[in-house]
C-alpha cells in the first residue's frame, strides 16, 4: 500500500476512533481538512475532474491509456461508465496504490431504472402513484449498481415537461411538480438508504438543473426562456424536494436558461442553491457542457468556459477536461481563486468521505456481492409488480379485458415476442435478447401456448406489408385479438425527440385492416411518451399503456390481460390529439378568452379552428376493470385560516364486478392572485383498495401550506380569497366545492 494512503487511513483511524462511525460533520471537515492541507494545486484539480473509463459494452472493459495516466498522476478524481465489481476494483487499485496520496475515485453510472434488473422507464413509474414501490425500485437498482462498483448514480431526472415530443419525458416522472417532487424525494431516499457509507447504498445526483424539461420545441438541448415565475413555480419544486431528502449531488444541464447556460449560471448554482437552498453537496456538470458554453455563445474558448464553471459554482466537470487543462492556469492569472478549486475539491473529498471510501476503497467492488445480489428472484418479482403498477388501461369497450378463460388469442406485432425494445432507454446494464419475459412468454405461462396463435404482422418501422396476410389470417381464427406495437427504445431518452407522435411505420395500417376482420382488438403499446393514438381510440376495444415495462415486462402484461391483476395506474402526462396542440397540460392557465365549448357566441375564444382543446387522455387518467363512484363531497369548513386547515371528504364506492384500486385526486383553484393561477393543480392524492361493492370515505387535510405558489416578487406565499377543491378520477374532474381563505 502507497504510504501517503497509509497516512490518511491513519489519520482517518484517529479523527474516528472516538465515534464509532465516521459520519458526522466534524469528523468529516477535520478529516478533509487535513487531507487537503496535503495537496497540491494539481491535486486538487485532479479530483474535479471526472472522466468516462471507455468502457465499451460490445468488447468489455477497457481503461483509456491517457486516463490512466491521468489517473496515475492522481488528475482524475472520478470515472464514470465503469461497471463490475473487477473492473472498478482494478481502477480503484491504480488511485489508491498508484497515486502520490492515494485518494480513492467515486464511480458514477446512469442507472435510470435499474441495473441488471429493469424495471419499467421512470415515467411510467410515476404512473403507478405508489411512492412506496418506486422508493423500492430505486433501492433494488442502488443494491444492484453498488453490486458492480458503482457508488454514484445520475438520477433522479426530475425535469417537469410538458413535450411528449422530447424523449427525455421518459425519463421523468411527468408533467406536474407537485408529483414529480414526491417521486424525487423517494428514489432518492431509495437510492440514498439511511446510511450513504453503507454497501449498498450510492450518493443520488438529481439532474438536470434546470428548466431542461422546457427545451423550446421538445428538440433535446434546445434553448430554454421562461419567466422566474414559471421556473420557480413548476421547475424548481422537484430539485428542491430532491435536496430536502438529501440528494447529495446535483447535475447541471445543458440547456441555457434566459440566456445563460445552466452551467455557467451563478444565479441557478450560487443565489438558489447555495444561498437559499443550503445546499451542500457537489455540483457536477453534465457530459461536456463546460466546453458547451462555447457553442451557446457565452464562453470564447475551453479555457474561458472553465473559468465561467469554476466562479458559478461547479465542482466537477464531466468529460470535458477543461478544469484539468486550465483551472491552474487561470489561477496563475487570478481569474479563478484559490478558495474555489479547494472548496470545489472539498466538495468531492466529502462526497467520497459520506460513500466510507476513505474507510474502504473498495467497498463497492464486491465480486461476491455482484454474483449473489443482481438479478435475484425478489429483484424480478418487485420489477414485475412495479410494471403491472405502472401500466395504464385507457380503454376497456365492452370489457374486453380481462380475457375470459378459454379464449383463443391471436397475439399479432412487431413487438409481441420483443425482449430487446422492452427495457426502454437508458438499460445499458440489462440484458436484452435473454433474459427479458416477452408478451408472447408471460401469456404462454398464463394461458398455455395452444391458446395462442401468434404472426409478426410487419416490422415497427419498415415499408414492408408482407406480414400483414398472415396477422389477418391468425385474426380470423382467433377470437380476440392483441396486438403488441408502439415505438423503438430508442425513439425516447437523450436525443431522440419526435415531431410525429403516432405508431410508427405501418402499424396503424395493420391495425386498421385487423379491424375488418371483426375480431375484438387490445392494443398494448411499448412507448416511452405520450402518443396520438386518435384512430386507435375510436376503434380498438381495449388499449393497455404499458410503456416500455422493463425486465418482466411481458410477465406484467399477462397479469393484466389475464386478470391476475387490476390495472390501477394513471396518467402523469397530458395525451395530446395532436403534436399541433402541445405543450398541452392540465394545469394551465384561463387565459382572458377562455374557450367555452358549451358557448359558440364566444368565437374569440383560445381555440384551434381544427381541433378541439381537449386532450385524448387526461393527466390523472386511467381505467380499472372495476367501477368507481364518487358522491358526497364535503368540506368540513368552508373557510380556511392560518391556523385552521379544512378537511374534503368524498365517498368511493366500488361498483363494478372486481376488486380494484383508486387514484383519488384532490385539486384546487385559486381564483383570484396576485399573479395569475392554474385552472386547477393537483394537492393530494390517495390510492384506495375498495373490494367489490365496498364503499369508503376518502378524507384529505388542506392547509394554507398547501396553497403557497411563487409570487412575482418570487416570495412562497399564499394568498386570501376564493379557492376551488375539486375532487375526482382524474384531472378533468367537475365535482367541486368552494372555500374561502381568511
Ligand atoms: C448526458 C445526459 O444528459 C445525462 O443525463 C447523463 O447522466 C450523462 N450524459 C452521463 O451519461
Amino acid at each position: 500500500m502507497n504510504k501517503n494512503f497509509t497516512y490518511i487511513l491513519a489519520a482517518l483511524f484517529f479523527l474516528t476512533a472516538c465515534s464509532k462511525k465516521s459520519s458526522s460533520n466534524g469528523d468529516m471537515s477535520s478529516f478533509i481538512d487535513t487531507l487537503l492541507s496535503q495537496m497540491t494545486i494539481e491535486e486538487k484539480i485532479g479530483q474535479t475532474v471526472l472522466y468516462t473509463s471507455g468502457y465499451d459494452i460490445i468488447t468489455g472493459p477497457t481503461v483509456d491509456p491517457n486516463y490512466q495516466e491521468y489517473l496515475k498522476k492522481g488528475m482524475v478524481g472520478g470515472i464514470f461508465n465503469a461497471v463490475g465489481a473487477d473492473y472498478t476494483r482494478r481502477l480503484q487499485k491504480m488511485a489508491v496504490e498508484e497515486t502520490r496520496l492515494g485518494i480513492p475515485l467515486i464511480f458514477g453510472y446512469d442507472v435510470i431504472h435499474g441495473q441488471r434488473t429493469i424495471f419499467p422507464i421512470p415515467l411510467a413509474e410515476s404512473c403507478s402513484w405508489d411512492l412506496d414501490a418506486i422508493e423500492r425500485s430505486a433501492r433494488i437498482a442502488a443494491i444492484e449498481a453498488t453490486a458492480e462498483g458503482v457508488n454514484w448514480i445520475y438520477a433522479p431526472m426530475v425535469d417537469v415537461s410538458r413535450d411528449p415530443r422530447w424523449g427525455r419525458v421518459a425519463e421523468g416522472a411527468g408533467e406536474d411538480s407537485y408529483w414529480g417532487s414526491l417521486v424525487a424525494a423517494a428514489r432518492v431516499k431509495g437510492f440514498q438508504g439511511d446510511n450513504l457509507s453503507d454497501e449498498n447504498t450510492v450518493v443520488a445526483c438529481v439532474k438536470h438543473y434546470a428548466g431542461y424539461g422546457a427545451s423550446m420545441a421538445g428538440r433535446d438541448y434546445n434553448t430554454v426562456d421562461m419567466s422566474l415565475n414559471e421556473l420557480w413555480n413548476t421547475h424548481l419544486p422537484p430539485f428542491k424536494a430532491a435536496l430536502d431528502a438529501g440528494s447529495a449531488s446535483i447535475m447541471t444541464s445543458f440547456n441555457d436558461l434566459n440566456g445563460i447556460p445552466a452551467t455557467g449560471n451563478s444565479y441557478l448554482l450560487k443565489d438558489i442553491l447555495v444561498d437559499m437552498w443550503k445546499f451542500q453537496g457537489m455540483v457536477v456538470t453534465d457530459y461536456t457542457s463546460i466546453n458547451e458554453m462555447i457553442q451557446h455563445g457565452y464562453a470564447k474558448d475551453e479555457k474561458h468556459s472553465a473559468e465561467i464553471a469554476m466562479n458559478a459554482g461547479v465542482h466537477m466537470d464531466m468529460q470535458g477536461g477543461v478544469y484539468m487543462n486550465y483551472i491552474k492556469e487561470l489561477l496563475a492569472e487570478g481569474k479563478v481563486k484559490e478558495a474555489d478549486i479547494t472548496h470545489a475539491a472539498r466538495k468531492v473529498l466529502e462526497t467520497k468521505y459520506k460513500l466510507g471510501l476513505f474507510e474502504d476503497p473498495y467497498r463497492y467492488c464486491n465480486a461476491e456481492r455482484e454474483r449473489t445480489e443482481v438479478f435475484t428472484q425478489e429483484h424480478k418479482e418487485a420489477a414485475r409488480d412495479m410494471a403491472r403498477k405502472s401500466m395504464v388501461l385507457l380503454k376497456n369497450k365492452n370489457q374486453t379485458l380481462p380475457l375470459k378463460k378459454g379464449q383463443k388469442v391471436g397475439l399479432i406485432g412487431p413487438l409481441a415476442k420483443d425482449k430487446y425494445e422492452i427495457l426502454g432507454c437508458w438499460s445499458a446494464m440489462g440484458e436484452r435478447d435473454t433474459i427479458p419475459v416477452s408478451v408472447y412468454e408471460g401469456l404462454v405461462e398464463a394461458i398455455g401456448i395452444n391458446q395462442i396463435l401468434y404472426a409478426k404482422g410487419c416490422d415497427i418501422q419498415s415499408d414492408d406489408r408482407k406480414g400483414f396476410a398472415e396477422a389477418i389470417r391468425v385474426a380470423k381464427q382467433s377470437d380476440v385479438v392483441v396486438m403488441v406495437m408502439g415505438e423503438f427504445h430508442n425513439m425516447s431518452g437523450e436525443n431522440n425527440a419526435r415531431t410525429n407522435l403516432s405508431l410508427p411505420g405501418l402499424q396503424l395500417d395493420l391495425i386498421k385492416e385487423l379491424k375488418k376482420t371483426g375480431k375484438p382488438l387490445v392494443l398494448v403499446m411499448y412507448n416511452g411518451r405520450p402518443l396520438t393514438i386518435n384512430w386507435e381510440k375510436e376503434n380498438v376495444d381495449a388499449i393497455l399503456e404499458a410503456w416500455f415495462p422493463g425486465t418482466m415486462g411481458g410477465a406484467a402484461v399477462a397479469d393484466i390481460l389475464t386478470g391476475a391483476y387490476n390495472p390501477s395506474g394513471k396518467l402523469t402526462m397530458t395525451f395530446p390529439q395532436t403534436v399541433g396542440q402541445i405543450p398541452l397540460f392540465y394545469n394551465h392557465k384561463n387565459t382572458g378568452r377562455p374557450y367555452d365549448p358549451s358557448n359558440p357566441e364566444l368565437a374569440y375564444g383560445a381555440k384551434y379552428w381544427d381541433v378541439s382543446n381537449q386532450p385524448l387522455f387526461p393527466f390523472g387518467y386511467g381505467l380499472s376493470y372495476t367501477q368507481f363512484k364518487y358522491s358526497d363531497i364535503k368540506l368540513s369548513s368552508d373557510i380556511m385560516t392560518k391556523n385552521t386547515p379544512i378537511k374534503i371528504s368524498v365517498k368511493l364506492t366500488n361498483t363494478g364486478d372486481y376488486d380494484g384500486e383508486e387514484v383519488v385526486q384532490l385539486y384546487t383553484r385559486d381564483l383570484v392572485g396576485s399573479v395569475t393561477r392554474p385552472v386547477k393543480e393537483l394537492k393530494k392524492y390517495e390510492k384506495v383498495f375498495l373490494k367489490k361493492g365496498e364503499s369508503k370515505i376518502v378524507e384529505f387535510e388542506l392547509t394554507v401550506d398547501d396553497l403557497r405558489f411563487y409570487n412575482h416578487k418570487l416570495e412562497y406565499v399564499y394568498e386570501e380569497g376564493e379557492f376551488i377543491a375539486f375532487v375526482g378520477t382524474n384531472s378533468t374532474t367537475q365535482m367541486k366545492s368552494k372555500f374561502d381563505v381568511k
